[in-house]
């Protein structure tokens, strides 16, 4: 049984169309996939379709997930309202073991980011046969090189730069523009150095805003210029907190992440900026579309790596990619740690030698 868990990415359909098609070619292994991460096991009557060769036709080149999916609660915290219209969750996790039992599911594959692979863990420590697949635009798991929808993320930020570009050429405007990444600073980093941003500010790297203003200042010549700012949703001023907001929704886990780059354009003026400042924020546009051809690859290497695993019999694991090899690592290993921007990389050195200013 296959699932897609989290928030969505570009490839994931690729990694279903890979495991679809690798188990097709053996005898034994029929597929079928679960709708909305665990919740179509969990709900009465179960939500489950049949995946074969003919259902997986064009998914390569499809964004999102034909399998839908979520980024709340999961079978360890199921969402049930009390009388008094509150809610609670409860843990569902062995009744769900025996489900999938019940049903003759021999193994699960949980395609999704950090959250997910959590679960799988939880899982897999009860006995259930699972293995994982890394997915997140974020590319924040230590134990994979890369996610796929990473480059496509980065690609989506890079466009939308040079678009940015020529509007804050023809006005001399500063543009600040935020992209998503949570506490990573990745997607910022990468698109700053492919957009040739004039700033890049990001978690990992607080801000002192007078450093950035030096830099505005440097890029007009009297009234002319122009500054691009590409601002991670996870950046923050030196001392202060990250900007977000709790949404409320049931079983959400997360704080919702986001308002730094309007926060930023007050800080600037406030300092005394004195150009046109415009923000844009790109937010879940980053994760739509078809996937480029780097993840199309990478999502079909995992898909297939990670039914063979399963033919292998090798639960607990996770695939993952450390150039030039596809891996598979354990669980417990795959969730260890945050995979976040090291200041002193090479990547940040090019960045800073480049002129990129960070603020620091
Ligand atoms: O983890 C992927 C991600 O897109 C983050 O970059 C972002 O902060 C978050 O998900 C947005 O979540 P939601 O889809 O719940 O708004």
């Amino acid at each position: 049984m296959v699932l897609t868990g989290g928030g969505d990415c570009p490839g994931l359909n690729a990694v279903i169309r890979g495991i679809v098609k690798r188990a097709s070619q053996e005898k034994d292994w029929e597929v079928i996939g679960c709708i909305e991460s665990f919740n179509g096991v969990l709900r009465e009557p179960t939500e489950i379709v049949e995946l074969n060769e003919k259902n997986v036709h064009g998914l390569l080149v499809m964004g999102g997930t034909i399998l839908g999916t979520t980024n709340k609660s999961g079978p360890f915290e199921w969402p049930v309202r009390q009388p008094d219209g509150s809610w609670t969750t409860v843990d569902r996790s062995d009744e769900m073991i025996r489900k999938l039992g019940y049903m003759g599911v021999d193994a699960v594959i949980n395609i999704g980011g950090d959250g997910s692979q959590r679960i799988s863990l939880g899982l897999a420590q009860k006995g259930l046969n699972i293995v994982g697949v890394p997915k997140t635009i974020d590319n924040d798991l230590s134990s994979t090189d890369y996610t796929f929808g990473f480059q496509t993320a980065v690609q989506i930020c890079t466009e939308a730069i040079d678009k940015l570009v020529t509007t804050a050429a023809s006005h001399n405007r500063v543009f600040i523009m935020e992209v998503m990444g949570r506490e990573a600073g990745w997607i910022a980093l990468h698109s700053a150095i492919a957009g040739g941003a004039d700033v890049c500010l990001i978690p990992e790297i607080p801000y002192d805003i007078n450093e950035i203003k030096k830099k505005i200042e440097q890029r007009y010549v009297k009234r002319h210029g122009f500054c691009i700012i590409v601002v991670a949703e996870g950046a923050r001023p030196k001392g202060g907190t990250i900007v977000g907001t709790q949404t409320g929704e049931v079983g959400y886990q997360h704080i919702k992440l986001g308002g730094i780059g309007n926060q930023l354009a007050a800080e600037l003026k406030s300092a005394g900026v004195e150009q046109d400042i415009r923000c844009t924020i790109l937010g879940h546009l980053q994760r739509g579309g078809t996937p480029t051809a780097f993840d199309r690859i990478l999502a079909s290497v995992f898909g297939v790596r990670a039914m063979e695993l399963v033919m292998e019999g090798k639960y607990g694991r996770m695939v993952a990619y450390h150039h030039p090899d596809i891996v598979d690592v354990s669980l417990e290993e795959a969730v260890r740690a945050q995979n976040l921007v090291d200041p002193n990389s090479l990547l940040v050195h090019t960045a800073k030698g480049l002129g990129i200013e960070f603020g620091d």
